[in-house]
């Protein structure tokens, strides 16, 4: 095991790393500490000769339960502002950047950013519980962190339409449907078959292996970071609308919000 993170677990065993978010407590919620946690180890697999796989799981009952609702510093200004929301795309860039190939075992819930970092690994591997969403549009914001394209792509425009503008929580067996996971198991089972799929990839040969993930990655994201550089300035302008204190107010309340598009 190795330290030097507050909320994070890193263990290494032979080729394959894993990375465990370590907030049970929070359900792993993605405050600005995890986030930054994320973002370095994630840098930090580039100097990792033995890893050839990276795993990415949750501690507790549910993977993630995305941005981290109680965390409500917000510099006052706006240069400051666009760089420090711009703090989960870099998080998710990170992960995408990582050279070994990366598997997300997913359990319970993965909600907003929850679900941002598995569609950012290269293969999902799901317990029978988990579930996934976007419910940033119910919080009056857009889904952002770079993550819009990497729905589509896993599950088509029009299933992305559909998860990101209803912001409904969908089953392990119909993201399994969708493709969005690549494998689904008895959740007493995820452990043991997400390292069975660890190992196979771990005993591919790490050169080519990283290649063709590179490769892959720059043709399905060529056109990811010309578009979506904007989706921070989308979250500054829909931070600031009546809708989102709405939506805001009404999860907290535990109520339906009522939105007026202002
Ligand atoms: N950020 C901060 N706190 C959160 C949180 C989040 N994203 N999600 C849940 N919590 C808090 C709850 O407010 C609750 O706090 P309390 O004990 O002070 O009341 C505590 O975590 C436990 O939540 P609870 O809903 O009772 O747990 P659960 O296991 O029944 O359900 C979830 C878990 C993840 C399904 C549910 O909490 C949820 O839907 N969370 C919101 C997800 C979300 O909208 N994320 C933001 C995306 S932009």
């Amino acid at each position: 095991m190795t330290h030097g993170y507050d909320f994070l677990e890193i263990t290494k065993d032979g080729h394959i790393a894993t990375v465990t978010l370590n907030r049970p407590d929070n359900l792993n919620a993605l405050s600005s500490g995890l986030m930054k946690e994320i973002e370095q180890v994630s840098r930090s697999f580039l100097e990792d000769e033995a890893s050839r796989v990276v795993v990415f799981r949750g501690a507790g009952k549910h993977f993630s339960a995305g941005a981290d609702l109680k965390e409500q510093a917000v510099p006052s200004n706006l240069v400051m502002q666009r760089r420090t929301s711009g703090l989960g795309g870099r998080m998710i860039k990170a992960i995408l950047d990582i050279p070994q190939v990366t598997i997300a075992s997913v359990h319970g819930a993965a909600l907003g950013g929850g679900a941002c970092i598995p569609t950012a690994c290269d293969f999902r591997v799901a317990a029978d519980d988990a579930f996934c969403g976007y419910p940033e549009v119910n919080l009056g914001i857009n889904l952002q962190w770079l993550s819009l394209p990497l729905c589509v792509r896993l599950i088509g425009p029009s299933r992305a339409k559909r998860m990101i503008m209803l912001g409904d929580r969908e089953s392990a067996k119909t993201l399994f449907e969708w493709g969005f996971f690549d494998l689904i198991v008895p959740v007493d089972q995820l452990q043991e078959a997400t390292t069975r799929m660890a190992e196979r990839y771990a005993a591919q040969p790490p050169i080519p292996t990283q290649m063709i993930k590179q490769s892959v990655n720059a043709v399905s994201n060529a056109i990811d970071q010309a578009i979506m550089h904007m989706d921070t300035d989308q979250f500054l302008l829909t931070t600031g609308t009546e809708d989102r204190r709405e939506g805001n107010r009404a999860f907290f309340e535990k109520r339906e919000p009522e939105f007026k598009g202002n």
